[in-house]
């Protein structure tokens, strides 16, 4: 089986990987560094002490005093200078100290042979064997000269043990191995930190997709940074938006196509109707008409007829506005203030008004300026709107209409607002109202609203059912209008 790592797993695991890598070379490039350092500086002490005995015993050598030198030889306290050689001028040994009195290898060659420079100095290390135990140690071995003469006189070798050197340099490795390891911790935490911040927004945009491929369009995901990841959040929101646009564009066109295929079954219909009815329909209006005329006829039989020829008013009215709203609509459009437009449709209304006593409050924005739209057309929709509003209310009722401009990203749009104090419209009708013959009234045909939209969409605009802060129904009409007007 294939181990599969999330993406933080990995991540963690890098900077793992790398904090090792890079302690490591840290500590490896520091000690290497001291040992070289610490070394050097044994050297140079190992120098001073070989120059120094060598200066103090020079008398000795050149009287060949080798019992002197002796003495003073074992009379060093260094505690790192472990054993001294004097040679003679042809490079035999001459004094050792008794430390490696049973080791004459240790001894025996002088590390100047031959001709040599008074500044030259050699320096070895080796391991050796002292006191039963095995021991580092440099050897530096300084030439003799005496003042005033070209000729060497001898040379002085001195062993200075590195065991403390090696343990210096075993602390330091300890301290930055515990540093090393410290780092490593607060960089574990920290990374883990990193990269929980860098995949949880990841997760939820992972998320936010599945979602979203479950039709979950109003989806939004919060940017919380403002590096890549919080772009790709922008992105996604912005994704998601114009795919919510877009399906809201596609169900739009769906209705659409779906209304002008009723549209234009209704329009079959009505057509058909129209010329099966209105001749005989005609033909039974004469009659009764003619009937009527006779003024002999008994009051009931009277009342009978005109009763008949309200029904024939009421048909022939139904078979005008199917005809009417199944007719293609041509817009003309014009300049137009919309205070006249709804000035004008109060008027036509103030009949009807006064009868029911209904009180009417106008709310237009002032600074309103000239719209381009089909006058005639935009009143017919705004007296849908008013008959419905007063069949609806009680007597003494309450009707506004307003109007304004709305501005944002999608344009500058005129806004009509007309509502009312009656019942309202449960919410799940507030789509069905505007279909055809949608009606609530035992006297309706169910078309004002649908003609109302039919019409306001000829004008590239909306008209929908909005939410209403008291009782009572809202509608809302929106219209574009060109930035120039
Ligand atoms: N202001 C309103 N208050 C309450 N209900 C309303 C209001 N306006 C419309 N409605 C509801 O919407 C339905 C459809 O209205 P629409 O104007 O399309 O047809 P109608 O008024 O019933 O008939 P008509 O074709 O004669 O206008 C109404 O029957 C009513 O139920
Ligand atoms: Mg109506």
């Amino acid at each position: 089986m294939k181990i599969r790592f999330t993406l933080q797993q990995r991540l963690l695991l890098w900077i793992v990987v790398l904090l090792v890598i890079l302690v490591g070379a840290i500590v490896f490039v520091i000690q290497r560094k001291e040992a070289s350092i610490i070394f050097e500086e044994t050297k140079s002490k190992g120098v001073l002490i070989a120059r120094n005995t060598a200066d103090r015993n020079l008398q000795s050598i050149l009287a060949f005093d080798v019992d002197q030198i002796q003495r003073q030889s074992e009379a060093q306290t260094d505690e790192s200078l472990l054993y001294i050689v004097f040679y003679d001028r042809y490079a035999t040994p001459l004094v050792h100290t008794s430390l490696i009195a049973d080791q004459p290898a240790l001894y025996q060659n002088s590390l100047l042979q031959g001709l040599i420079d008074p500044n030259e100095i050699a320096a070895e290390t080796r391991d050796i064997l002292i006191e039963g135990g095995a021991q580092e140690v440099l050897e530096v071995e300084v030439p003799l000269f005496a003042e005033g003469s070209a000729d060497k006189w001898g040379s002085v070798r001195v062993g200075l043990s590195l065991a403390e050197m090696r343990e210096t340099v075993r602390k330091t490795r300890r301290a930055l191995l515990w540093i090393g390891f410290g780092g490593l911790l607060f960089g574990l935490a920290g990374s883990t930190l990193l990269a929980r911040q860098i995949v949880r927004p990841l997760r939820k945009l992972v998320e936010g997709t599945v979602r979203i491929s479950r039709g979950e369009f109003t989806l939004r995901i919060e940017p919380q940074s403002r590096d890549e990841v919080g772009e790709l959040a922008a992105s996604f929101n912005d994704m998601t938006e114009k795919l919510q646009a877009a399906r809201r564009e596609a169900e739009e066109a769906q209705r659409r196509l779906v209304q002008s295929e009723k549209l234009a079954q209704i329009g079959r219909l009505a057509a058909s109707i129209a010329h099966e009815i209105r001749n005989p329909l005609t033909s039974v209006k004469l009659n009764i008409q003619k009937v009527l005329e006779d003024s002999s006829l008994p009051e009931l039989e009277q009342e009978h007829l005109f009763l008949s020829q309200e029904g024939i008013a009421q048909i022939e009215k139904f078979i005008k506005e199917m005809l009417n709203f199944t007719r293609a609509t041509e817009l003309q459009p014009a300049p137009f203030a919309v205070e006249q437009i709804v000035e004008e449709s109060l008027k036509m209304m103030r009949d009807i008004f006064r009868e029911k006593e209904i009180q009417v409050e106008k709310r237009l924005d002032k600074s309103l300026p000239e719209v381009v739209v089909d006058g005639d057309r935009l009143r017919q929709v705004l007296l849908n709107l008013f008959r419905n509003a007063v069949e609806a209310v009680e007597t003494g009722g309450r009707i506004v209409v307003s109007a304004d401009l709305a501005e944002d990203r999608a344009g500058r749009r005129l806004r009509l607002h007309v509502s009312d104090n009656g019942p309202g419209i449960p919410e799940k009708d507030w789509e069905n109202v505007f279909e055809p013959f949608f009606t609530t009234k035992s006297w309706g045909i169910g078309l004002g609203l649908a003609n109302a939209r039919k019409l306001i969409e000829l004008h590239r605009g909306t008209i929908r059912v909005v939410h209403k802060r008291s009782p009572g129904t809202a509608f809302e009409i929106q219209i574009p209008i060109a930035s120039e007007t």
